[in-house]
């Protein structure tokens, strides 16, 4: 059977920054350390004021399809995975294609386009979508192209506020990957919710400590599909788990509940549960006030033991390098974690071919999805090839004031011209060119 999964990478951020600690919590007089040790996030990226999903979706392609030496002919299937759209009838990919159409030699004339929609998980569909049609025999030799791009904005004010981001990671997904090969486990979590929606409205309605709860539940429960499918899992079986980062902290929390869920009924839960003082099953709590009480309890010891703190710092920590930096970015999210664990392990010179990962995806409404994937041998060039970090260190640090208009110019519900304050420089890519006359937005390539 013929592997098929990514096969290269790249990843396009916002060419702003708002700085959590030493801009923002002031301005809203918050203890800097809610952002840096609460929710685990320093800085977040913005797109410019000539940069959006699609610009950000289109250069990052632009790159990938440079550097792998690829032309339109050799793409199949273009689809984008957004929650940021504009447009409720023709879908980014085909802005996106016509951008690239632009600077490559060809057309995407006989490939199929389209837009996927649910919350931060798209991404991750899109994948699988572009896995099947692969897997089905209709690709003719060609790859798929995945765009996840997404500019993640909250009203201002917002508790989610903290948390915005914005940028583009474009995916190739081939037969015979040079990254990880994607497999048939996977599981499944999904509910009919409204924790985090936006009914035809830019900024999303959150109810974000539900969002928190419901975001734990649909990954417990997709993990337990995903047993079912590939049998249990253990805490060693996975070199590295990438799970969606809204922000870090709540990978914490995922973190922990996955470890407790892959300890279940083995030795390490009893020797554990001697250290911490307490079994974590409902049996043992009959004494001792409420099961919810106490499992949190227990939970608070198993947060503190050695066992777990070093799994945490070895499989899941290096998984957030990137978010750290950038805050959310919705749909990518959960391939900047990937990312983040590989460029790592790349850095430190280890050699992961043949290594397995979980990935955890999930998107609000309700939907996580967990599946392995199994690093390939091409993955440390593939890896070292993206400019992820030229893009997050050549960032514009923005003042509080230059943060509330660059909000506003991405507020879709206004409509702002292409010549308001540019913070940065165009430099060797696809801009925002002003809206055409039937309401399209419109681009040009500046070299
Ligand atoms: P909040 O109410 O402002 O923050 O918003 P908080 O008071 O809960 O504090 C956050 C953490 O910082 C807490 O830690 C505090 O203790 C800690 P925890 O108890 O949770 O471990 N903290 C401090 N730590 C150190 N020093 C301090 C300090 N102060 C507080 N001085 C909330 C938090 C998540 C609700 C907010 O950010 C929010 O609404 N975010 C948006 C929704 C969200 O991201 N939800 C996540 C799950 S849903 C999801 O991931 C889907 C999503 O990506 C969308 C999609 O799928 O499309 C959002």
């Amino acid at each position: 059977m013929t592997d098929v999964g990514i096969d290269a990478i790249e990843i396009r951020t916002g060419k702003l920054k708002l700085d959590l600690p030493n801009t923002f919590a002031p301005a809203k007089g918050e203890d800097p350390e809610k952002y840096t040790k609460g929710l685990g996030l320093n800085a977040s990226s913005f797109p410019d004021t000539y940069e959006d999903i699609v610009t950000m979706g289109a250069n990052a392609a632009h790159r990938l399809m440079e550097r792998e030496g690829l032309g339109p002919e050799d793409i199949g299937r273009i689809d984008v995975a957004t929650e940021s759209s504009f447009d409720n009838s023709k879908p980014v990919s085909t802005y996106i294609a016509g951008c690239l159409e632009a600077v490559f030699d060809g057309e995407f004339s006989h490939a199929n386009k389209g837009e996927r929609k649910f919350a931060c998980l798209a991404g991750t569909q899109s994948i699988d979508d572009a896995y099947n049609w692969i897997k089905a025999g209709r690709h003719r030799g060609r790859s798929a192209l995945v765009i996840a791009t997404d500019t993640a904005l909250y009203a201002r004010n917002d508790p989610g506020e903290a948390t915005q981001g914005g940028g583009a990671v474009a995916m190739l997904i081939s037969e015979e990957p040079d990254l990880v090969a994607l497999s048939t486990e996977q599981g499944y979590g999904s509910a009919d919710e409204t924790d985090f929606l936006k009914p035809n409205q830019q900024f999303p309605s959150v109810d974000g400590k539900r969002s928190v709860q419901v975001y734990l539940s649909r990954m417990r429960e997709a993990l337990e599909d995903f047993e079912s499918v590939a049998g249990r899992t253990h805490t060693e079986d996975f070199t590295y788990i990438p799970f969606h980062t809204p922000f870090p902290g709540m990978v914490r929390k995922a973190a922990l509940f996955g470890y407790r869920h892959m300890i279940r009924d083995t030795q390490k839960e009893d020797e554990l549960a001697g250290e911490i003082g307490r079994q974590p099953r409902e049996e043992a709590f009959d004494d001792d006030g409420t099961f919810e009480e106490a499992l949190s309890e227990y939970m608070d010891g198993l947060k503190r033991t050695d066992a777990y703190q070093e799994w945490y710092a070895r499989v899941v920590d290096p998984t957030l390098s990137i978010s750290r930096e950038v805050g959310n970015w919705y749909t990518g999210s959960v391939h900047l974690a990937r990312a983040s664990a590989l460029k790592t392990a790349a850095e430190e010179g280890r050699d992961l071919a043949g290594e397995r990962l979980l990935v955890g995806s999930y998107g609000s409404g309700a939907q996580a999805e967990i599946h392995a994937e199994t690093v390939q041998e091409g993955w440390t060039e593939k890896i070292e090839a993206m400019t992820v970090d030229e893009g997050i260190e050549k960032r514009y640090d923005l003042s509080y004031d230059e943060y509330e208009r660059v909000h506003d110019v991405h507020n879709h519900d206004v409509e702002t011209d292409a010549d308001v304050e540019e913070f940065t420089a165009p430099e060797a890519e696809f801009v925002f060119d002003g809206w055409g006359r039937m309401g399209e937005r419109k681009y040009r390539f500046v070299e």
